[in-house]
């Protein structure tokens, strides 16, 4: 959509190109940590390619101006540190994409040019679903399943072993003749009905539900604790490899026919064609049949047959030459937009969305549409009547591209963005500048946790799965709560009285309401009952405190402690205290922003008072604070093979509580292996490196256990 905005490339002179190569920097590495951190992209595919694809374009006229951290040099997010890592032998690599069936026809001419072959050679080339799920590659040793990594960036990817082992498409062990070392790679997916079915459950109980299968399936294979990832029903196709010790083929079909013969899924509608047009042809069929799959793809790849050929071709930057993805085009509609509401976030961001006349935009009714700010309503020239031209790219909230001037009726209404919230309270809306001091295009409401909007949205926030966690009390219960009069839950504190106020009031019981019952009631009562304990991390976490996330939270909590000392600090900071100040300043990731924002909300009165309300009815854990003088502290640990003594889990908590850092993966960088039996790559390797490696008793015996 930026794009759209934006100077040609060839127009840019080269202070414009610098200043936008950083902007893209930026911006490709927020959509890359929104897409594979929070699993919750916010621009379309085709958008997030938009700007990688301008960013090339870019370097490509001003070389000279290429940045250390381009996105051209990466092909995605760096790995998240609550997984082990795993370095990739054979990297895991992108595609390049194609829009049109001209780029199809250009891919093949681009091909035959590079080997020299002339037309009447025949190119035989395979086509395949693109799989809209996230990949994985499976190492295998003598045909036993030794690890599973996420592609991560391309280099280092997250170790997710234990989960990959739950899905059933996974074989543990291969089957008939396999080399020693095998590598399959291939897309974890979850399928629409197995999708609305979770979502179902997820809202039954209370708790938020999932975008899209895309990202329930990361969410589900990301989690820490693999018996959720067993209860999610995740597939798995194979279609490439890594490292292969001996090739059991000599094509692309062929490898993938060898998969399935080891036990693997392949995907049905894989082909091979040696005509360029037959093979579009199939493109528009797979095409014509995508909402009847039960699966979403979002195009075909295309690969050359021949591995030999492969070989030859080669890579370029992050994809190889010898493969494209033909992508999907986004699905677009007409409709009538009826009116611009404003939304108003946990922040207090305000967000103006389209109210449109459903339309149903390829399968899917679509009565919003997201219109980011008030700029872009601006840019795009729309007023309330017109007809706009509404797309839907996969997961995304759909956006407007743009209105039909000739369909403009002569009742069109302009739309004024409100300078007060829409809230009851009517408070100014303020707009925050940027870095250089110019006006940004946020706007806010100013009324913080006055603004009954932001108390909403942080009530969500405390209840939900990072912070809270209660079992029936989702964003549709706070959403009902929030308004009733009887027994209403406005703030944190409300939701920890809720069961004695329900005592007190013998008329209106919960028990008695729609949708409860005796049992329900009683089922609410207790799951919060049971989070009167609660971790410090989560507590600080809950607070909504911005720039305060799930991370900064831990660092809290680990050096604090304890509440009172966390609170002491916060309130230190805000009344000025410089040698508070510094020593936050001190913790990881701790900066002026999050301090800044400590400062401010322990400032405001409303904000205190909500707290202090929330404190006296919770039970909070210390934190066990690391512990700097045992053997280990300091210490790179890696567990690997069979634990008897403990679980890989307890293993992991034991050595970080003694203050070690323990790691998925085996690198320069480790001080301590502990093997168990069965160890096997991570022990040849660490005696490679020359590491020390102990047993499990010995681990024991040195920590003194
Ligand atoms: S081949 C060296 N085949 O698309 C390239 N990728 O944009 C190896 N994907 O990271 C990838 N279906 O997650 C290949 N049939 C398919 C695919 C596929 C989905 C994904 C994969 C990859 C991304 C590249």
């Amino acid at each position: 959509m930026e794009n759209n905005e934006r100077k040609p490339v060839n127009s840019l002179t080269a202070t414009e190109a610098e200043a936008e190569l950083a902007w893209l920097a930026g911006e490709i590495a927020r959509h890359d940590a929104l897409y594979h951190a929070s699993d919750a992209p916010e621009i379309s595919d085709a958008d997030y390619d938009a700007l990688r694809r301008r960013n090339v374009e870019i370097e490509e006229r001003f070389p000279a101006l290429v940045r250390a951290d381009s996105p051209s040099k990466n092909v995605g997010y760096k790995a998240q540190s609550k997984f082990g890592k795993i370095a990739h032998v054979v990297p895991m690599l992108s595609l390049d994409n194609a829009f049109s069936d001209e780029d199809v026809r250009d891919f093949d001419a681009r091909i035959r040019r590079f080997l020299r072959l002339d037309e009447s050679e025949q190119l035989n080339l395979t086509a395949e679903p693109k799989i809209d799920g996230l990949s994985l590659s499976l190492r295998y040793e003598a045909g036993r399943l030794v690890y599973a990594a996420t592609r991560g960036n391309g280099a280092t990817g997250e170790d997710v072993t234990a989960n990959a082992r739950t899905i059933a498409d996974i074989p543990q062990q291969l089957a008939g003749d396999f080399p020693q070392v095998a590598e399959i790679r291939g897309e974890v997916y979850m399928t629409l009905d197995a999708f609305q079915a979770l979502n179902r459950r997820m809202e039954a109980e209370g708790k938020a539900t999932y975008v899209n299968p895309r990202n329930t399936a990361a969410g589900s294979l990301r989690q820490l604790d693999a018996s959720i990832t067993a209860q999610r029903p995740l597939k798995f196709f194979a279609y490439a490899w890594g490292e292969m010790s001996a090739m059991p083929a000599n094509t692309q079909m062929g490898m993938v026919e060898i998969f399935k013969g080891w036990g693997f899924k392949t995907n049905p509608l894989m082909a091979v064609f040696s005509d360029v047009e037959a093979m579009i042809a199939h493109y528009h069929e797979i095409e014509a049949r995508r909402s009847t799959l039960g699966y979403d793809i979002d195009g075909v790849v295309y690969k050359v047959n021949d591995l030999a050929l492969q070989q030859r071709l080669g890579f370029v930057s992050r994809s190889p030459r010898w493969a494209i993805a033909h992508k999907f085009p986004a699905e677009k509609a007409q409709t009538i937009l009826k009116g611009i509401d404003i939304q108003v976030g946990r922040t207090g961001a305000l967000t103006p969305v389209a109210r449109l006349e459903p339309v149903n935009v390829g399968g899917v009714v679509v009565t919003n549409a997201t219109l980011h700010n008030g700029e872009e309503i601006e840019r795009l020239g729309i007023m309330i009547g017109d007809t706009v031209i509404v797309q839907r790219a996969g997961d995304v909230i759909p956006q407007i591209l743009g209105y039909l001037p000739e369909r403009r009726p002569n009742h069109v209404r302009k739309f004024d963005f409100p300078t007060t919230c829409p809230c009851d309270l009517k408070t100014p809306i303020i707009r925050e500048e940027t870095a250089s001091g110019a006006e940004g295009v946020v706007r806010r409401c100013s009324g913080e946790f006055a603004c009954p909007f932001q108390r909403k949205e942080h009530l969500k926030l405390f209840v939900g799965r990072k912070a809270f966690d209660i079992e029936g009390l989702g964003e549709k219960q706070i959403d009902s709560f929030y308004d009733d009069e009887v027994l209403p839950i406005r703030t944190p504190a409300d939701i920890f009285t809720l069961q004695r106020r329900d005592q007190a009031n013998p008329l209106q019981k919960l028990k008695n309401r729609e949708g409860y019952g005796e049992t329900s009631a009683q089922k609410l009562f207790d799951a919060i009952e049971s989070r009167r304990r609660m971790a410090l991390s989560r507590v600080i976490f809950s607070l909504g405190i911005r720039h305060v996330g799930e991370a900064t939270a831990r660092t809290f909590a680990r050096a604090y402690g304890n509440w009172q000392a966390f609170e002491e600090a916060a309130l230190a900071v805000s009344g000025g205290d410089m040698t508070a100040r510094e020593e936050m300043d001190a913790l990881d990731d701790v900066g002026d922003a999050v301090i800044d924002a400590v400062a401010r909300y322990f400032a405001e009165p409303h904000n205190r008072a909500m707290v202090e309300d929330l404190i006296t009815e919770l039970d909070i854990e210390e934190a066990e604070k690391p512990t700097t003088d045992s053997p280990v502290a300091g210490k790179t640990v890696v567990f690997t093979g069979a634990l008897e003594r403990m679980t890989r889990d307890e293993a992991k908590a034991m050595a970080e509580r003694l203050g070690a850092k323990v790691a998925g993966s085996v690198s320069a960088k480790t001080n301590l292996l502990v093997a168990g039996p069965g160890a096997g790559s991570k022990l040849k390797k660490a005696q490679e490196l020359g590491i020390e490696t102990i047993s499990e008793n010995e681990w024991f015996a040195l920590i003194g256990g």
